[in-house]
């Protein structure tokens, strides 16, 4: 384009970028069509939030802004197929996403700052690509109720509080995230869901259930609770690194697991519980256990227990089966003579019916607390620092 046309574009262009300054300004930009998703302004200084109406159909492309300061909303536009954007590299605030029904990519391959990723409820969504090669980062994430089947690719090193809950088809997931800063909690995927965390090494907290499997071959630390929950699939876990959880080690009701494995861990900040998992007949994945500064409660139908070095236990030892396990009791009821056993209840019982229910030590509030966790909307916090940030 040469001579007057080019003359005439430019000033088109001028104009369309001096009206829309006014509007990079606004608290909200508001779109309710496909076409005004394109946004001349290189920074958007509010929000930008879409109508929840059918007129937002098919491809929507988010054109223009390289910088949105405040938030992107989209709730409730059900006619959406796939949503991009190419120029976007950061989102001050929020990227939420509810109720898509028909979302079913999402692509924004410029983005390297997220606030806080919140997208619920998207059934069909298949794929996600997100990210440059350069450093992205997400301060908080929460993924509930989508269609996607694969999370691998998402890579970090850092997170806050991480939710991936109820996204039913999700099968596989590695990251190579090395730190989860808050805290980790997975529930409801597919039955099947292979966890993965190859680099991670440090964890504020774990709440897993309904995985198959969870492999944490680095992870030398948890400062607060690991709970595994109800991973009916799961036949065996080991953390062949972990030495110290700063609070409480629980597994519960989890229906084939059968090989529990902790080869280096000394010390339970709080309790060690290991109650109603059925399969698992032997407990003697404890080797170099010393130490256990809440309570011990080991209640289920297994034949035999060993903590083969324990030598302080702070709060009460619980122990019941439904099979005989007199022989393994003995050198627990010596430690409890030597007063090395401080909690004033002290069992260790066989042939006990009743074995996998109930118990001393009970954990209504560590169960409440894991509940609350996944239904409410909590506030999630995520730093996600590092290279690629892709989900496909
Ligand atoms: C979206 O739909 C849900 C459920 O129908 C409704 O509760 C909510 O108010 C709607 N939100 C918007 C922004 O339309
Ligand atoms: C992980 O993050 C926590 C909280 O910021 C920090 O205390 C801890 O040292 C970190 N661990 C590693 C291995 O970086
Ligand atoms: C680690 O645990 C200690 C003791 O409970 C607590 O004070 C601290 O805030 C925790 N740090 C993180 C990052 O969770
Ligand atoms: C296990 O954890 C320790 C920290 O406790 C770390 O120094 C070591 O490298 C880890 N081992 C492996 C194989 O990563
Ligand atoms: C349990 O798992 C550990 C670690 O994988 C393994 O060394 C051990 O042989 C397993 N025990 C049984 C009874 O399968
Ligand atoms: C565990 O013991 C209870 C009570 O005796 C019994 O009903 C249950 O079938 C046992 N579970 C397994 C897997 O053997």
């Amino acid at each position: 384009m040469t001579g007057p046309k080019a003359l005439l574009a430019i000033a088109a262009l001028g104009v369309g970028i001096a009206s829309a300054q006014a509007n990079c300004k606004k608290a909200t930009i508001t779109v309710a069509s496909a076409a005004e998703a394109t946004i001349a302004c290189k920074t958007v200084e509010g929000s930008i939030v879409f109508d929840a109406s059918d007129d937002l159909s098919g491809n929507v492309i988010i054109s223009g802004p390289e910088t949105v300061k405040g938030d992107i909303i989209i709730k409730n536009a059900t006619q959406i197929n796939a949503l991009s954007s190419s120029t976007i590299a950061k989102i001050g605030g929020k990227f939420e996403l509810q109720g898509l029904e028909r979302l079913s990519s999402i692509d924004f391959t410029a983005l390297q700052e997220v606030g806080e990723i919140e997208w619920i409820t998207l059934p069909g969504l298949e794929s996600v690509r997100f990210g440059t090669k350069g450093v992205t980062t997400i301060e908080k994430v929460r993924i509930s109720d989508t269609f996607l089947s694969d999370l691998t690719g998402l890579s970090m090193a850092s997170v806050g509080t991480f939710q991936i809950d109820n996204n039913r088809n999700l099968q596989i997931w590695e990251t190579l995230l090395t730190n989860i800063t808050e805290k980790l909690i997975v529930a409801d995927n597919h039955e099947e869901l292979a966890a993965s965390f190859p680099a991670l090494t440090w964890a504020a907290g774990l709440d897993v259930r309904g995985v198959k499997s969870l492999s944490v071959p680095l992870l030398a630390y948890v400062n607060n609770s690991m709970q595994l929950t109800e991973n009916n699939g799961m036949e065996s876990f080991i953390a062949p690194n972990l030495t110290e959880t700063g609070k409480d080690l629980s597994f519960r009701n989890n229906d084939i697991l059968s090989n529990i494995s902790f080869p280096l861990y000394t010390e339970a900040g709080g309790s060690l519980v290991i109650q109603n998992n059925q399969m698992l007949t032997n407990i003697d994945g404890f080797p170099e256990l010393e130490k256990v500064s809440g309570a011990i409660t080991m209640r289920g139908n297994f034949t035999e227990f060993d903590l083969p070095v324990l030598d302080d236990v702070r709060g009460a030892f619980d122990v019941s089966s439904t099979e005989d396990i007199s022989k393994s009791c003995e050198p627990f009821e010596e430690l409890q003579d030597d007063g090395k056993i401080q909690g004033s209840d002290f069992e260790c019982s066989s042939d006990n019916e009743n074995a996998n229910e109930g118990g001393k030590g009970s954990d209504d509030d560590e169960d409440a607390a894991g509940l609350l966790g996944i239904n409410t909307p909590i506030v999630l916090g995520i730093a996600l620092l590092g290279g690629l940030f892709q989900l496909l």
